[in-house]
């Protein structure tokens, strides 16, 4: 099995902050976003990892990841000129996923508790895809899903006006070989980005066998500013042990200062 990491795009919505760092190389807790991803791939037993990366900053992601030996895994670099869409980004690494199944990770996100579990649900089932889901308040910014009775994909909806649930797909997703006919048959979105979304949806109404799990922790979309901050707050409540050794009084409060 093989994991393929988008940190490509141009990080537009960052801006400030990505004017002199791309998104996915954003520190967390003092570590970028990437490397918390490559992180869990490695945890899950994934080594072969290929990396989409842009004109605009490859070269800094690959200063910060290298060749993937600091974490036992082999990395390959591959150019996505444009930001053509999560599903161009794929058809943009044919040549390295060839036909083996694999897993996406958005390198922009976050999750909690990783992805062991996922990964060895799919490689021991016989699923086209299971896409990673979580409830949330305002879908409309997030691909969104309707599941069946059996955690069977229904509907998949990307950015919603009106969204037909509170499930939004999380970017992490495993694929079978079978979603590259499936991108093949897609056109670009109004975006004018070909859409992964849209070629899951392409996978269930040719009845493919598309499946979902909803994350019970926090998961966190560090596009954007507020959840830069807010992941750094949930991840250092986690990661971050101090003692008290002393009397706090009522009006004090102990925190993480940095
Ligand atoms: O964050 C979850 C959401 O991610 C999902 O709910 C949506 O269904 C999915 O389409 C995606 O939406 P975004 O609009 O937030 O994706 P974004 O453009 O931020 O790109 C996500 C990551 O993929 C980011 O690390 C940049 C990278 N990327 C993006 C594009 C468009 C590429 O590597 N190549 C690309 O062409």
């Amino acid at each position: 099995m093989k994991a393929l990491i988008l940190a490509g795009g141009r990080g537009t919505r960052l801006r400030p902050l990505t004017h002199t760092t791309a998104k996915q190389l954003i520190p967390v807790a003092n570590k970028p976003i990437i490397c918390f991803v490559l992180e869990q791939i490695c945890a899950a037993g994934i080594k072969d990892i290929g990396i989409i990366i842009s004109p605009e900053t490859g070269e800094s992601i690959k200063k910060v990841v290298g060749d993937g030996s600091r974490w036992e895994a082999k990395v390959t670099y591959i150019f996505q000129e444009e930001p053509g869409g999560l599903a161009h980004a794929v058809k943009t690494a044919r040549d390295f996923l060839e036909d083996s199944p694999f897993l996406m990770f958005l390198g922009d996100n976050l999750i909690q508790g990783g992805i062991e579990e996922l990964v060895s649900e799919f490689k021991g089932g016989n699923c086209d895809a299971i896409i990673q889901l979580k409830k949330v308040k305002d879908p409309r910014q997030f691909g969104v899903a309707v599941l069946g009775p059996d955690n069977q994909v229904l509907q998949l909806v990307e950015k919603p006006k009106e969204p037909p649930s509170d499930l939004a797909l999380v970017g992490i997703y495993l694929f079978s070989p079978a979603v590259h006919a499936a991108i093949e048959r897609i056109k670009p979105s109004w975006r004018g980005e070909l859409e992964i979304t849209d070629a899951i949806q392409q996978m269930v109404s040719s009845g493919g066998r598309v499946q979902a799990r909803t994350l019970e922790g926090w998961w966190m979309d560090t596009g954007k500013k507020d959840d830069i901050l807010e992941a750094n707050r949930v991840v250092l409540d986690e990661y971050a042990c101090y003692e008290v050794n002393g009397q706090v009084d009522e009006t004090s409060q102990v925190g993480w200062a940095g």
